[in-house]
């Protein structure tokens, strides 16, 4: 599959976490790792993970101008998915509303979720990760990669097996 890893840091956590994901989909995937501010139109990418962080209630600018550039319908047949970032400390509070307004959009682009909304933790506000984090990001990241990988091809398979039963 072709992948990006698109993202926005201001202090390093994210693009940490980023940057992990991407290597951990390299050994099996064409991966693109970018930061939201250089970030162009996605052609021909199967699936997008989107990350940002969490920070005193502020939109993620950098991802949403990102998508406010994009043209109509350039998420179509591009699956996506978001995570975040955020300090230990507001764990137990809300699922991030700025997540559901993400995935609105990305919608709106014509884009398709491709599974739930993924948090990752900080021990302090600045950082650093909670022990563990990373690993969890990778494994997160490899077992979507594997699910879509498993998927796409059954579902290349139907369509050959449809096309040969057309022909036939
Ligand atoms: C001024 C400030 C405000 C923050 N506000 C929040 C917040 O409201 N909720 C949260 O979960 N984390 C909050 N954090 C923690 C950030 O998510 C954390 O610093 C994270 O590392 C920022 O991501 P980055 O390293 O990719 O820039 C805040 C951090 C700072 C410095």
């Amino acid at each position: 599959m072709h992948i990006w890893v698109v993202y926005e840091s201001r202090l390093g956590n994210t693009a940490h976490i980023a940057r992990v994901i991407a290597d951990a989909l390299s050994t099996t995937h064409r991966v693109r790792l970018v930061e939201a501010q250089q970030a162009e139109v996605p052609y021909h990418v199967d699936l997008i993970f989107i990350g940002y962080p969490l920070h005193k209630g502020r939109s993620p600018e950098a991802i949403l101008a990102w998508l406010a550039k994009l043209p109509y319908n350039a998420l179509k047949d591009t699956l996506f998915v978001v995570f975040d970032i955020r300090y230990r400390r507001f764990r137990i509070c809300h699922r991030s509303g700025e997540t559901r307004h993400l995935t609105r959009l990305l919608q709106q682009l014509g884009g398709r979720k491709a599974g739930n909304a993924q948090s990752f933790y900080l021990l302090g506000k600045g950082g650093p990760l909670s022990e563990g984090e990373l690993r969890r990001a990778v494994r997160w990241a490899i077992t979507i990669g594997e699910r879509l990988s498993h998927l796409s091809a059954t579902t290349m398979l139907a369509s050959e097996k449809h096309s040969h039963h057309v022909i036939a």
